[in-house]
Order: structure tokens, then C-alpha cells, then sequence
């Protein structure tokens, strides 16, 4: 049928508008999934496979056994402009199966469907058995040089750049499980260094559970879902964890960390990373120090509080990935300085009484300064998910001449499991040829066969010494950068089951945690082991769990005791007398705002031109705006992120109220729960529960113009953090300078000293 000349204006018109919108919003904000903007219509003219978006990075393209290939990272993917068999046939129609007649049974020697739906079969691999959500970027280490006199690692050399991918991630959930729950964080490096690849294995938190590998599954058993009815998902708040950490006191350490604001870190961007263990470094003359491994985040280290890390359980479960992938697409490249802290290796290996081979004990900096040896830029995103960030394999062993191992028994332990586990993770021994593995130095290896053989190896003598391939493999000396097992003497000792008597203290190391925060630090503390222990639901666990509390300090004992309605215990053993490490507490700072997001909400009748300045001068600062309006598209010419409907007060860092926009026609309870009650109201309803809940979280607001009634219907008018200005640039100054303390602490003056 001929389409009517109405019809075709319409058309067009609509055409002209999406248009329109489509082209505002393309460029601006981060997270825009593909390379271009898709069309309306399905394309149907044949062109090769379009580039990966610009931050995307992908593994370089170097053979299984290391050498460069020169072919651009892109040829890891999908070649030529039509759709192929796995073979490269080239296929007509991939929409219908084989039939006997178009109502026929599907024939068995349709190849195409069979390839088709056995590859997808088998697409899933066994996730990782803890870590299993986590997020990877690629970006490059270059070293100060600093650490030359200590070890001699090549990529430690002054000016030397190195590339890395890094791989953050939560400890107890399952793969789909959301980012913000209460957990550890793992924080894992590959470094490709010329001399092998080094991998740095860490968490954000500098002390673990346990102190010797043995208990792994113990701790692990413990904190996963409970094994008849597989919840809570992803959760400490269970009594299976809480039974195991209050009966093994020696993983209280590592406890109270988690249930510090650490424990829910704002941004994988904000989070300090560490190695835990001591490792042993050995210089060009052979001496030895023992060190300790620290990751700074140049943004500082900054949480959410807790009510936002559970509504994001729920409205964002991907908000650490996003931020994570949105920060480097916005070109707000995540900063870490590598650190040290040195100690000398003497044979008793403790440092201020404090024994270095014990994972469950820190060092305070103000003890041993953390020394910055090199700086770390994540400048990446991965292109494929599965193949980079799920097939990376990270292991404890993988270290490059200059770094080696101590005898920490977690550590020990660790050197077996990793391997072990991507046996079967990654379906046999050759998991180091797949490309995000590949290491960037010359392989050769004498490793043969196995599945997924993707090396081509030559020769006819894999072993040594052989004199058929003219005795190559060699082996490498001092002069060529051979790695160096330190001939660390091992003390006459009978072989028994058991750990060192320094092992025992299990407490003082928590109480210096506890006297290191802020107050309102401690709150949160207080705060997230009453929530946890509430959650069990058996009283012997609580007072179990109170009794180690009271072993740390009667102020933490009594609070939660007096939230879980039972009687504080007394200590049982003396309370330690330690002196507080400062640098614990992430409170007290100003930081700088990079990659941060500022809402701003707009009223369609307010001062665009205003908010439109704003926002360019958000971009300028180099955060990013969202700008939040009662409709979607645009007003007038600004493009509209988040609805009233869809934008929600946890995915801002900071809000700034442009106009006091009317409730919008959506505005009733029986379309969107959070208008609330029915009933008349100037402002829209959404926009003043995003006030109140920003408010909560101890968020900057700033408002101008109309903008200030709203705060003051929201009842938030003249409290701390608050800024009613002139202009949008003066709210936007001021609120800038609220966020680089990360929070209005003041708002809440806490309770407890
Ligand atoms: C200081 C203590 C520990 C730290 C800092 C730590 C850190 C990490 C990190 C960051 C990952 C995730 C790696 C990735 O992103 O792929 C990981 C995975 C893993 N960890 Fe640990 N871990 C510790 C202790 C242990 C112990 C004691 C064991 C076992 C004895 C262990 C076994 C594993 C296993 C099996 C995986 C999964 C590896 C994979 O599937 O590729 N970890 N660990």
C-alpha cells in the first residue's frame, strides 16, 4: 500500500527528532554500549566488523610462546564483513534450520545448527570457587626506580613502563552476584614484564582470616551461602560465618576490617590494595629485605555508607563495574602508586616485635614508612569480558627474578591452589597460552600436549640435557636475568603440625584497628556488627561473637550488645595497650573529584542556560553530569540522562537542584512507588526523596535559583553540606569543595568517642 504524504511527514518528523536526541546524547556521557550509534532500521549492507569503542584495550596479539605478531589487537576477533561456519564457510542463513519441507523435521545433517547450538552448550566454564565477581581493566605500570637499591626486578628500573591488567573482586559471591555487598575486595595485578610476568595477588584489606593456607576451605565454607537452602547470597550476615570467625579468634583481624566502611568501598577507584604476605626482595648484589606490597589510590580511599550499598544491591548491581568502566571511557584514568614497606631480613623476620610471616598482623606506616616505588594508570577497558576478564589466571608464583617468596603458611599454601583450581577452571594445563594470559617475554618451556595445545613447538627433545635439538633449552644465569630462589637457610626443626607461639595474639592488632578510627568511623563499625550478628539466628554464635568484641574494647562490646538486647560480656584476656595508626582511618582528608558524578535536576521551565554552563563546567572539572528531568530526550537542547522515574539518589556523588520542577504527570504512586503518598506538593515528589536521601548519605547539595525552595521543602535548608548560591557555577564551586572530604561528616555528629 502507497504511504499517504501525512504519514511520511509524520515519519520524517519523528525521524528528525530521534535524530536530534540521538546525536545530543552520543558523544557526552559514558557507557554508551557499541561503537556507533545503532540505526533504526536493521543494516543490511555488508561492511567488515565495526572497531571496538576508543577506551577499549584488548590483550596484545603475541604468540602462545610470547613473541610480538605485529597484527593489530583487533585480530583477536571476528574477521571479514559475512557470516561464517567456525570454519569460515560462509553461510546464507543462519535463521532457519535444516527441514524435510519448510513443516518437516529438522534433518541431522544440518552441520550449521549442530555447530550452532553445541558451541553455545558449552559456552559456560566453572566460575571461580571464590572471587568469582570481579571486573578487569588494562592500563600501564611505569616505575620511579626507587626500588632499584632492593631488588633487582627489570620493570622496578627508573622510566620503565610495563603493561598490566588488573582484576578487582568481591571474595564470597557468585558470578551474578552484586558488586556492593559487605565482602573483601580482591585486587589483582599481572604485570607482562620483559623478565615474565609478575603477578601481585591482593585484597583491599592487608590482613586475612586465617594464617595458614590449610584453613582456606574452612573460612570459605563458612562464608558462602549455607549448603541446604544456598543463602544468603554473597553475605557475612549468616550464621555460618559468624559460628566459624568467632570460634577461630584469629580471624577477628581481618573481621573488623570487613566490617569497616572497607568493607563496602565506594569505587574500585577508591580502594588501597595490598599483598598481605611479607615477600623477600633480592638485589643485583644478592642481598635480601623482606616487603610488603601497597597499592595508594590517587582519589584516596573513600566507602558508601551502608543503606546506599544495599539499595545499589538492588538498583545497580553492576555499580562498581560501571563506575569502573565509566571512569576510564570518561577518560578519568584510576591511579594507583605502588608502595613498600621495607624491613630488614633478619632471621627472626619480625619488624617491631611484629612477626612478618603472619598474614593476620599489619606493620603500621607510621612504624615503616610506605615508600612509592611506581605509578599505575588503568587507560583500558577489556573488549570482551569472558575473554579477558574471566579467562585472566593470576597465581602467587608467577614472579620475575628480584621478588621472591617468604614462609608464611598462607602463602605457602597459595602457591599450590591457583594452579590447581585453573586446571579446572580453564579445562587443562595450557591456560597461559590463552591471550590475556600470554606472557610479553620469550617462552620456552619444555611443558608439551595437553588440551588446547596452541603452540606449534619444534624439535624432537622436550627434555634436558639432549644433544638432538642442540641441547636448547639452556639454562640461564645472573647475566641473563635468571630468576633467583633465595638460599634462605631453613632452621633445624622437628616436622610437626603447628604454628609459631607469636601466632596467638589475636586481639591486639583489632584494638589498634578500632582506636585508628574516627568517630563516626566507628559508628559504621558498631553499626555493621549489630546488622550481622542480628541477622543469625542463634544467641550462643551472638554471645560467642560478643566475646571477642569484649577482648577488643568495651565501648564496641557494649554498643552492639545493646542493639542485639543481650548483656555485654568481660574481656578475657587484657586489653592490649597499643598505640592507634592514623593512616588507618580514611576520614580527615580532601581528595580530588575526578570521575565523579554530579546529578543535576532540571525543571523544563527553569534556567536552562544556567544548567547548561554547569554542565560543561562539570565535564571541564572532570567529573561527569547527569541530568535529571521529568522526561526522558531532551530540554530544549540538553540531554536528559535520568527521569525522575529512573534516576535514584545512590548513583550521584554530589546533587545540584537547578529549578523546582513541578511533579511530572507520572507522579502517582500507582506508577512509581517512590512519589509516595498521594496528595498535593509543589516540587515533585521524587526530586525531594532524592534530596532527603542524599542528605542521609552525606552528600553535597547545592541548589540556585528556584532550586533553593526545594531545599528547603525537603526540610534540609541551613545544614552542614547545604549550599543555597547565586548561580549554578557558585553552587557547583562550592559543592566541589564539599566533595573532596568525600562527605559531609559534620551532618552526623557521632555518639560514641
Ligand atoms: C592473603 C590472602 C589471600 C589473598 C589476598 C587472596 C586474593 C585473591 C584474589 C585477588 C583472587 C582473585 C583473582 C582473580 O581476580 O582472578 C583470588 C582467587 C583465588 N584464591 Fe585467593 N587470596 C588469599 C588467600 C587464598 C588462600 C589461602 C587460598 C587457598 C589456599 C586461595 C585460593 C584462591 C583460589 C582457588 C582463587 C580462584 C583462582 C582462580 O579461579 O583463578 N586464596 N584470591
Amino acid at each position: 500500500m502507497e504511504k499517504s504524504k501525512p504519514a511520511e511527514a509524520v515519519k520524517n518528523a519523528v525521524k528528525t527528532a530521534s535524530e536530534k536526541i540521538a546525536d545530543a546524547l552520543t558523544p557526552d556521557v559514558p557507557g554508551a554500549p557499541g561503537s556507533a550509534p545503532p540505526s533504526v532500521e536493521e543494516p543490511t549492507t555488508p561492511h567488515d566488523p565495526l572497531p571496538p569503542k576508543p577506551e577499549q584495550g584488548a590483550p596484545q596479539t603475541r604468540t602462545p610462546t610470547g613473541a610480538e605478531t605485529g597484527a593489530p589487537t583487533t585480530a583477536n576477533g571476528q574477521q571479514g564483513a559475512y557470516l561464517t561456519t567456525a570454519q569460515g564457510a560462509r553461510l546464507r542463513d543462519t535463521d532457519h534450520s535444516l527441514k524435510a519441507g519448510p513443516r518437516g523435521p529438522v534433518l541431522l545433517q544440518d552441520h550449521h545448527l549442530r555447530e550452532k547450538i553445541t558451541h553455545f552448550d558449552h559456552e559456560r566454564i566453572p566460575e571461580r570457587v571464590v572471587h568469582a565477581r570481579g571486573a578487569g581493566a588494562h592500563g600501564v605500570f611505569t616505575a620511579y626506580g626507587t626500588a632499584e637499591a632492593v631488588t633487582r626486578a627489570g620493570f622496578l628500573r627508573k622510566g620503565r613502563e610495563t603493561d598490566v591488567f588488573v582484576r578487582f573482586s568481591t571474595v564470597l559471591g557468585s558470578r551474578g552476584s552484586a558488586d556492593t555487598v559487605r565482602d573483601t575486595r580482591g585486587f589483582a595485578t599481572k604485570f607482562y614484564t620483559a623478565e615474565g610476568t609478575f603477578d601481585l595477588v591482593g585484597n583491599n584489606m592487608p590482613v586475612f582470616f586465617i594464617q595458614d593456607a590449610i584453613k582456606f576451605p574452612d573460612i570459605i565454607h563458612a562464608g558462602k551461602p549455607h549448603p541446604d537452602r544456598e543463602i544468603p547470597q554473597a553475605q557475612s550476615a549468616h550464621d555460618t560465618f559468624w559460628d566459624f570467625v568467632s570460634l577461630h579468634t584469629e580471624a577477628q583481624h581481618h573481621t573488623i576490617w570487613n566490617m569497616s566502611d572497607r568493607g563496602i568501598p565506594r569505587s574500585y577507584r577508591t580502594m588501597e590494595g595490598f599483598g598481605v604476605h611479607t615477600f623477600r626482595l633480592v638485589n643485583e648484589a644478592g642481598e635480601t629485605v623482606l616487603a610488603k606490597f601497597h597499592w595508594k589510590p590517587k582519589l584516596g580511599v573513600h566507602s558508601l555508607t551502608w543503606e546506599e550499598a544495599q539499595m545499589l544491591g538492588g538498583l545497580d548491581p553492576d555499580f562498581h563495574r560501571r563506575d569502573l568502566y565509566d571512569a576510564i571511557e570518561a577518560g578519568a584514568y584510576p591511579e594507583w602508586e605502588l608502595g613498600i614497606q621495607v624491613f630488614p631480613d633478619t632471621p627472626e623476620e619480625t619488624f617491631a616485635g611484629i612477626d612478618l610471616l603472619d598474614p593476620t598482623k599489619i606493620v603500621p606506616e607510621e612504624l615503616a614508612e610506605v615508600q612509592p616505588i611506581g605509578r599505575l594508570v588503568l587507560n583500558r577497558t577489556p573488549t570482551n569480558f569472558f575473554a579477558e576478564t574471566e579467562q585472566v589466571a593470576f597465581h602467587l608464583g608467577h614472579l620475575p627474578p628480584g621478588i621472591d617468596v617468604t614462609n608464611d603458611p598462607l602463602l605457602q599454601g597459595r602457591l599450590f591452589s591457583y594452579v590447581d583450581t585453573q586446571l579446572t577452571r580453564l579445562g587443562g594445563p595450557n591456560f597461559a597460552q590463552i591471550p590475556i594470559n600470554r606472557p610479553h617475554a620469550a617462552v620456552n618451556d619444555m611443558l608439551r600436549d595437553g588440551f588446547h595445545q596452541h603452540a606449534v613447538h619444534a624439535g624432537v627433545a622436550p627434555y634436558r640435557p639432549n644433544s638432538l635439538d642442540g641441547g636448547n633449552p639452556f639454562p640461564a644465569g645472573d647475566a641473563e636475568h635468571a630468576f633467583v630462589d633465595v638460599p634462605v637457610t631453613v632452621a633445624q626443626a622437628p616436622k610437626v603440625r603447628a604454628s609459631p607461639a607469636s601466632f596467638d595474639d589475636h586481639y591486639s592488632q583489632v584494638r589498634l584497628f578500632w582506636l585508628s578510627m574516627s568517630p563516626v568511623e566507628r559508628e559504621h563499625i558498631i553499626r555493621a556488627y549489630t546488622f550481622e550478628l542480628a541477622k543469625c539466628y542463634h544467641q550462643a554464635i551472638k554471645e560467642r561473637q560478643l566475646q571477642s568484641l569484649a577482648n577488643i574494647d568495651p565501648v564496641l562490646c557494649e554498643q552492639v550488645a545493646t542493639g542485639l538486647g543481650l548483656p555485654a560480656p568481660q574481656p578475657t584476656v587484657p586489653l592490649a595497650d597499643v598505640t592507634p595508626s592514623p593512616a588507618l582511618s580514611q576520614v580527615g582528608r580532601e581528595w580530588p573529584s575526578d570521575g565523579r558524578t554530579v546529578g543535576i535536576v532540571v525543571d523544563p521551565a527553569g534556567d536552562l542556560d544556567g544548567v547548561d554552563e554547569v554542565r560543561r563546567a562539570v565535564f571541564a572539572a572532570g567529573m561527569v553530569p547527569l541530568l535529571i528531568a521529568p522526561h526522558g530526550g531532551l530540554v530544549g537542547d540538553l540531554p536528559v540522562q535520568r527521569t525522575f522515574a529512573t534516576g535514584r539518589s545512590v548513583e550521584f556523588d554530589a546533587v545540584l537542584l537547578a529549578g523546582a520542577p513541578a511533579p511530572a504527570p507520572d507522579a502517582t504512586p500507582a506508577r512509581d512507588a517512590k512519589a509516595g503518598r498521594p496528595g498535593p506538593a509543589a516540587v515533585d515528589p521524587r526530586v525531594l526523596l532524592l534530596v532527603e536521601e542524599c542528605w542521609r548519605h552525606a552528600k553535597a547539595i547545592g541548589a540556585w535559583g528556584a532550586g533553593v525552595t526545594v531545599l528547603e521543602q525537603a526540610g534540609v535548608a541551613g545544614t552542614p553540606g547545604i549550599v543555597a548560591a547565586n548561580s549554578g557555577p557558585e553552587a557547583l564551586a562550592a559543592v566541589q569543595q564539599l566533595m573532596a572530604a568525600h562527605r559531609v561528616w559534620e551532618r552526623f555528629p557521632a555518639s560514641v568517642a
